[in-house]
Order: C-alpha cells, then sequence, then structure tokens
C-alpha cells in the first residue's frame, strides 16, 4: 500500500462503505501540514472534523502520550485515576464549578447528558422525559443522538426514531417556548451550529432560552462538541454570549468532543455539581472513558492553548482569514460569511460543487456542509503563513468551480 490507489482499493475491499471518502490517503501529518501516499503535500483547513485542533503530530502532545503509555494506560473506572481528575479540575477552572464524565465521542457526551437531563426531570416522582433541539442541529449518529438531531436525512432508514426528542426551528424563541411542556426535562443546542452551516442565532435567543430553562427547571445542555477548547477564541462558544450585566449565559450541562482529545478519541459531559450528584453508582458508565493517555493528552492541550496564548491568535488569525477572503476575487461568489475564531462559514451563492476535490488538487483541505457552506476549521495553532497559503489554494478552487 504506498500509493494513493492502492490504498484506497485495498479500502473498497475491507472497509464498510459508510462514508463518502475523497481519493486521496493521507499517511503523515506535522503541524498544519498533510502529506498522501504519492507524496503531496496539503495545506489542511479542517483539522479532521475540528479534532486536530493542535495540528498533527504537536511535540507536546506526542510527549503527554508517551510519558503516560509508559506509566498506565487502563484500569477502568472502578479505581481513581489521577489524570481524569487533573481534566475535570481545569474544566471547572475554565468553565464553570462542575463535575465531569468521561466517554469517547460527542455522540456519546450527548447521550449522557440527555440523561443526566431526564434523571433531573424524574427525581422525586417527576416523570419529565422530552428533551428538546433545534432544526438543523447536528448531536451526533447514535439511535437517540439521531432523534436530537434536526435534520431529517440522517434519520433515513433507520425508523422508528427514538421517542422523546422535539426539534423545533432554531433562533425562534416562540416556537422553542411553545414546544415547552410538563413534560420537557432538557434543551439540547450548539452554541453555534457547526454541520447546519456555522449557524449564529439572532441577537438575545439563548438568553431568552436560559430564563425559560430556569423559571421551568429545565436542564440546558450546551453541545460543545465542535464550539469548545478553544475553536472560536474563547475557551467554550457559549463564552461569548452574556447577559446585560455582561455576565457569560452557562449552561447546566456542557458536552465536549473533537478538540478535547486533539484527534484521540475523548468525550466530556460536564455539569453543575448539583445536578451532576444525580448519576449516582450504576447510573452510567463507559469501561474506556477516562483512559489515561486520552487523558494525558487532553490535559496537555488546555495547557500548550494557555501556553502559546492560542485562544487569542485563534481570535486575531480568524478576523485575519475573513478580511483576506473579502479583498478577494471568491467574494464575487459568497453570499455570507460567519463564525467566529477559526471556526468560519462561507455561504456560496450557488453550491460549489466539487469543490473540496478541487482544493485537494491545489493541494488545501477544506469542508463543505449543509450543501453550500465552505467551512474552515483548521488547528488553531496554524502559523499566518501557513493560513495565507491555504486561503490562497482556496481562492483559486473557488475561482476554477465556479469559471
Ligand atoms: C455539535 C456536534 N455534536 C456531536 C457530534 C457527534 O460527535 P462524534 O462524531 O464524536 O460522536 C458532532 C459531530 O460532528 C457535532 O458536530
Amino acid at each position: 500500500m504506498n500509493s494513493n490507489q492502492s490504498v484506497i482499493d485495498a479500502g473498497k475491499k475491507y472497509l464498510i462503505g459508510n462514508y463518502g471518502r475523497l481519493p486521496v490517503a493521507m499517511v503523515r501529518g506535522a503541524g498544519s501540514r498533510l502529506w498522501d501516499a504519492d507524496g503531496r503535500q496539503y495545506v489542511d483547513l479542517f483539522a479532521g472534523f475540528g479534532g486536530a485542533i493542535l495540528g498533527h503530530c504537536h511535540p507536546d502532545l506526542i510527549e503527554a502520550a508517551t510519558q503516560q503509555a509508559a506509566q498506565l494506560w487502563h484500569v477502568g473506572n472502578t479505581f481513581w485515576t489521577i489524570p481524569q481528575i487533573e481534566v475535570a479540575q481545569r474544566l471547572a477552572n475554565i468553565a464553570f464549578p462542575g463535575q465531569a464524565f468521561f466517554c469517547q465521542s460527542g455522540a456519546e457526551a450527548n447521550e449522557a447528558a440527555c440523561k443526566l437531563a431526564r434523571l433531573r426531570g424524574q427525581v422525586n416522582g417527576g416523570t419529565r422525559y422530552k428533551i428538546i433541539s433545534l432544526h438543523k442541529s447536528f448531536h451526533g449518529r447514535t439511535l437517540a443522538m439521531l432523534a436530537a438531531t434536526g435534520s431529517t436525512k440522517y434519520r433515513e432508514g433507520f425508523k422508528p426514531d427514538v421517542p422523546g426528542f422535539v426539534n423545533v426551528p432554531g433562533g425562534d424563541f416562540d416556537a422553542l417556548a411553545a414546544a415547552v411542556d410538563d413534560d420537557t426535562a432538557g434543551i439540547i443546542m450548539e452554541p453555534i451550529q457547526g454541520e447546519g452551516g456555522v449557524n449564529i442565532y439572532p441577537e438575545g435567543y439563548i438568553q431568552k432560552v436560559r430564563q425559560l430553562c430556569d423559571e421551568k427547571q429545565i436542564t440546558l445542555i450546551f453541545d460543545e462538541v465542535w464550539t469548545g477548547c478553544g475553536r472560536t477564541g474563547k475557551w467554550f462558544g457559549h463564552q461569548h454570549i452574556t447577559d446585560s450585566n455582561g455576565n457569560v449565559i452557562l449552561p447546566d450541562v456542557m458536552t465536549l468532543g473533537k478538540a478535547v482529545g486533539g484527534g484521540l478519541p475523548v468525550g466530556v459531559m460536564f455539569a453543575r455539581p448539583e445536578i451532576a450528584a444525580l448519576m449516582t453508582p450504576g447510573k452510567h458508565g463507559s469501561t474506556l472513558g477516562a483512559n489515561g493517555i486520552c487523558m494525558a493528552v487532553t490535559k496537555r492541550i488546555f495547557d500548550v492553548i494557555e501556553r502559546d496564548k492560542l485562544l487569542e491568535h485563534a481570535r486575531v488569525l480568524g478576523e485575519h482569514a475573513v478580511s483576506r477572503i473579502k479583498q478577494s476575487s471568491a467574494m464575487a461568489h459568497v453570499a455570507d460569511i460567519r463564525g467566529m475564531g477559526l471556526f468560519l462559514g462561507l455561504e456560496m451563492k450557488q453550491a460549489p460543487r466539487q469543490l473540496v476535490e478541487k482544493g485537494l488538487e491545489k493541494g488545501v483541505v477544506i469542508n463543505v456542509t449543509a450543501d453550500k457552506v465552505v467551512r474552515l476549521a483548521p488547528p488553531i495553532n496554524i502559523s499566518r503563513e501557513d493560513l495565507d497559503v491555504g486561503i490562497d489554494r482556496l481562492i483559486e478552487a473557488i475561482a476554477a468551480v465556479y469559471s
């Protein structure tokens, strides 16, 4: 398997075909650069759906993983282990006072959060079970998270839907309020919708949702699987949202995935202590959750983001990327640019057919979601030089696709 084609031939024979794969086999990465099996180099402006938040093969993360690999891998969660406590403590410092449960993926973290919302809804003989989510949301591929995901296309072929989930239009507070009833246990939403097209809600919307949840004792879950860990220029996406006194609007439960593992499988459910306390022994679990190597890497990700001032870097480079694109010929084809930090969406006037493939030809990795939104989410430690090269290649690809 020493060429793109030979890898693809073997993959087609042995792998289940549930992914629409591009005709390239990646074999090596360093920082924001990737190399394929034919030796071609790419600038990575998508970081493996956001997972590679610090790029590829970061030396600090290699060090953290190898040190822990030589010390302790896995004993299961009947024992106390140090790395997971250190990560949870870190989260309580940079997010809000809370406690953590660790799993392997964003979908599992959201499952845990919805279970916790139901637990809270059913204390003292309560019977609340309903979870409300938003159209165009994405919360994962497990059966229950398909029902939470507000886009029916992901559910096709998997009927019946898991009951107890209701989807309402995103950003429409009246529609949300109308869907709330005595059975409602939780509301789950992304601070910025990722798969749905990098969608930002109208001013004041999330504040009103928080207020409604307080009034009705509903558990508010922020799915920060895309927006967590510095992607938007703050530690978490919700930290951009404040009330009239400038206080950050906090969720009751926050979920993390993707970036929090830096490319290793880590999911987190992080909840306010009084709600987290409902998860008593036996209520939930995960055999490999909080695996030592994963937790050591996660802790080091937070250290590196802080040490290298990457929140500010993401903010500055995000603005730089937007201004470069706005000054380019590509703008003739762009209807809207939105996002925060290094989480950007360019909504094109017409669907950019084959743009991802054209980008690969030019040497840049990008993504297209929601039919016509070009999505950029490079590693947040990308250098200005690499970002510029990547954007130049993207602009060339856009010119070629619409010519
Ligand atoms: C907002 C959001 N939540 C949850 C998930 C599911 O995460 P995972 O693929 O790790 O299960 C995703 C995946 O893209 C996501 O974007």
